[in-house]
């Protein structure tokens, strides 16, 4: 069959291959398998009986870490599908290149999602993926894992750095530049994790989660509406539970709202062994035939990893001859499988070479270091402690051990669960390591020193257990030095193995900041350095130093941006794009919130203990902005479904002495209607660098879309407006009002309710 169409794509018809195919052969096109090992003496029964659709190579890890080698064995394995599978039609591959194609040794890593999003830079982010998209085609990939469009809420879930922001529209729009950046050069992306998945009940990976009606369609379903936007080539279905059902079984959720409300065309997957899971975690079917009923029944087209893959296939071949599952489900369910396949190329090149031939040189390094360089947040800095300058003299550089590049990578980097996922590996991703990179950007005569922490995993899976090797060696040093950087953070991790009982500090992380407190002089600097993709920290440690940079999980060019940024050769300018609460008591703590929620979550003022310790959109700079001159264009809309947009613009002004990228953000203070509106939103932001007594007129537009609420009583099941109302709008210490004078939808063409 092959014969026919990889010669000539143009004679490829999609339906025309479904006709030809035995019911089983397009049960075999629903299975995605993993590839542990790429030697077919192992494997290639699966091709020889299964004929399946896809592989794939789980959490980050093919089975070897060389791309090259990795294109071969793929070639091989290609090849012996097409030669051996009942029909011989090419497949594809799938890998998790989250951030960067951190798959493979010598690998350029961008910065995981929520640092991505504190820079507020799509276009940029939109390099990044083409540049990860580019490496894929090299070692003959075409499908990618990738983005998540999951809202942040809580920050004891151990995926809590995969997602982009606790704002549903900043999220929806880095999930959409990633998504453009992947599929303009030639790699399908896959939108997940469709729908609910970030808001475990209990903060713990694949825990229920309990969403209202209003909340799923105010906050989780608006950056996947967002990013559908752009036609991502797939979408991975949530594993978890919303509102007492698996995902996997809901058909409203994958049919309903996700291809006729919002008109998803694609391929829906599901996510690992989660047919499986319908029984094995949600206890919700009582056998694994019942879980591939409703699962199938329900839209899944494409099971990633099913347990037993031969054992599907025959109940898939059973179910239909039962009547349990229609034939046509099954066609529509191919259908998407090889229209996808499709639109990989596979059907005209079923090798993936073609892209090898037009691989042009990338700049991964430069984009690398900008997106991390952007992202730097500077929490605090008292008395102007940063920047250090380049004479600072001796530096005593200690925490976590900066040698090591697990820590500024995190999660999914050559393994799941950071390089090695464990193991000694001999591959490493490309990696600039701090206490050099310090070296260099300070004068000659400078000296650092080091003592890190040790690092283990303990037999629980612990990833946050550390040692101090030498404590008195530590008291010694510090009280000799003129300034002192300690690397806090936690180890890496993924999935569950992160989740998190506390967002305090690991023990012993503490205890070193103590005894650095009381052993350095008054007039040393002592500085800290934040590696974590989530809120990690408490006021108890981050009140004992004189300032505190946070890196999230930076990547390849981490050490560098953060060693010239406590210098002084760059300024931060990264804003949170999350909430960083006192406490876990405090949660669920998001700026987004309705005005009545207590603590964290109150738009009361001025409380004491009602503030978290850094609110959404915090980050300091080594200079000042001042706004002036801000106007709303217009400052009145009659009817939101015909006028969408409105402009704000204003004057800013770099009144410090130096260099500074500015993000300038509008927000959007409630209004009274039919329902409690947010305490804040993120209208618009726009990134501009200005030189120290430069100005600039800025035009930020803002879509009225992110004024829009579900009306109504409880239910909230009505279309979403924008209320009829005043809205102070602020920006900075400025502010200014928008008025809508009638309630209606944003845009003309969105009205249906649920
Ligand atoms: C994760 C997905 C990932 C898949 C493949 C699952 O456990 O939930 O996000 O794409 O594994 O590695």
């Amino acid at each position: 069959m092959n014969e026919e169409y990889a010669q000539d794509g143009s004679h490829f018809s999609v339906d025309g291959i479904i006709e030809e195919l035995s019911l089983r052969e397009k049960a075999g096109q629903m299975v995605q398998v993993a590839l542990n090992t790429f030697d077919l003496e192992e494997i290639g029964w699966l091709f020889e009986e299964i004929g399946p659709g896809a592989c794939l190579f789980p959490g980050a890890e093919p089975p070897i870490f060389d791309g090259d080698r990795i294109a071969g064995h793929l070639t091989r394995i290609r090849e012996y599908n097409i030669e051996h599978s009942p029909a011989g039609i090419p497949i594809v591959v799938g890998v998790d290149a989250v951030h960067g194609n951190a798959t493979v040794d010598g690998a350029t890593v961008f910065p995981h999602n929520s640092g991505v999003s504190a820079a507020r830079d799509p276009e940029l982010l939109y390099e990044a993926s083409e540049s990860t998209a580019r490496s894929l085609l090299e070692m003959g990939v075409g499908w990618n894992f990738s983005p998540s469009a999951d809202v942040l809420r809580d920050p004891r879930w151990g995926r809590y750095y995969e997602g982009f922001s606790e704002d549903p529209f900043l999220t929806g729009e880095m999930a959409k530049a990633k998504i453009e950046g992947y599929e303009s050069a030639g790699v399908c992306s896959c939108l997940k994790h469709f729908a609910g998945y970030s808001v475990p009940e209990n903060g713990r990976d694949r825990a229920m989660a309990n969403v209202s009606m209003r909340d799923l369609r105010s906050h989780i379903f608006p950056p996947f509406e967002c990013a559908l936007q752009s036609e991502p080539a797939s979408v991975m279905a949530n594993s978890g539970s919303v509102n007492g059902l698996p995902v996997h079984a809901s058909k409203w959720m994958l049919t309903t709202m996700l291809r006729e409300k919002f008109g998803f065309e694609g391929l829906l997957v599901s996510d690992w062994q989660d047919i499986a899971r319908m029984q094995e975690l949600h206890n919700y079917v009582s056998t694994y035939r019942d879980g591939v009923e409703v699962g199938v029944n329900a839209g899944i087209d494409m099971v990633m990893n099913p347990a037993d893959p031969e054992r599907f296939v025959s109940l898939v071949v059973d179910l239909v001859e039962s009547g349990r599952i229609s034939e046509s489900r099954i066609d529509d369910a191919v259908r998407n499988v090889l229209r996808f396949k499709s639109s990989v190329g596979v059907f005209e090149d079923p090798y993936l070479e073609r892209p090898h031939r037009d691989v042009r040189p990338r700049p991964d390094r430069a984009i690398a270091r900008e997106l991390a360089e952007q992202s730097l947040t500077l929490l605090k800095n008292e008395a102007e402690t940063l920047p250090l300058g380049r004479d600072v003299g001796e530096i005593f550089l200690t925490g976590l051990e900066t040698s090591d590049p697990s820590f500024v990578m995190g999660g999914w980097t050559l393994g799941w669960q950071g390089i090695g996922d464990g193991r000694e590996i001999a591959a490493s991703p490309d990696h600039t390591e701090l206490g050099s990179c310090l070296e260099r950007a300070l004068h000659s005569e400078a000296t650092v020193t080091t003592n890190a922490l040790t690092f283990t995993q303990d037999a629980d899976d612990n990833y946050d257990s550390y040692a101090i090797p030498d404590p008195d060696g530590i008291d010694r040093i510090a009280s000799e030095t003129d300034a002192v950087i300690v690397v806090l953070g936690e180890g890496p991790h993924a999935e569950d193995v992160g989740d998190r009982e506390s967002i305090a500090l690991p023990a012993t992380q503490r205890r070193l900041v103590q005894k650095l407190a009381e052993a350095t002089a008054d007039d040393c600097p002592l500085v800290g350095v934040l590696v974590t993709g989530r809120p990690r920290g408490t006021a108890r440690t981050f009140d004992r130093l004189d300032a505190l940079l946070l890196a999230y999980l930076p990547g390849t060019m981490g050490g560098e941006v953060i060693a010239d940024a406590l210098v002084g050769e760059t300024n931060p300018s990264g804003r949170l794009p999350f909430t960083w609460p006192k406490n876990e008591g405090r949660l669920p703590a998001y700026y987004n919130a309705r005005s009545d929620g207590p603590f964290e979550l109150s738009g009361l003022p001025d409380k004491p203990g009602r503030h978290p310790l850094y609110e959404f959109g915090h980050g300091l700079s080594y200079t000042d902005f001042e706004y002036r001159d801000v106007t709303v264009t217009p400052d009145t809309v009659e009817d939101p479904s015909v006028r969408d947009m409105v402009t704000v613009t204003l004057t800013v002004e770099n009144t410090g002495e130096r260099y500074g990228d500015r993000v300038v953000e509008v927000y959007a203070k409630p209004a009274h209607g039919d329902v409690i509106h947010p305490r804040r939103r993120l209208l618009g932001y726009d990134r501009i660098g200005l030189e120290a007594g430069e100005c600039e007129k800025v035009a930020v537009p803002v879509h009225l879309r992110r004024l829009e609420v579900v009306p109504g009583d409880i239910l909230g099941t009505e279309p979403k407006v924008v209320e009829a109302g005043e809205y102070a709008l602020e920006i900075g210490d400025q502010s200014s009002s928008l008025t809508i004078l009638s309630s209606a939808p944003a845009g003309a063409e969105r009205s249906e309710g649920i």
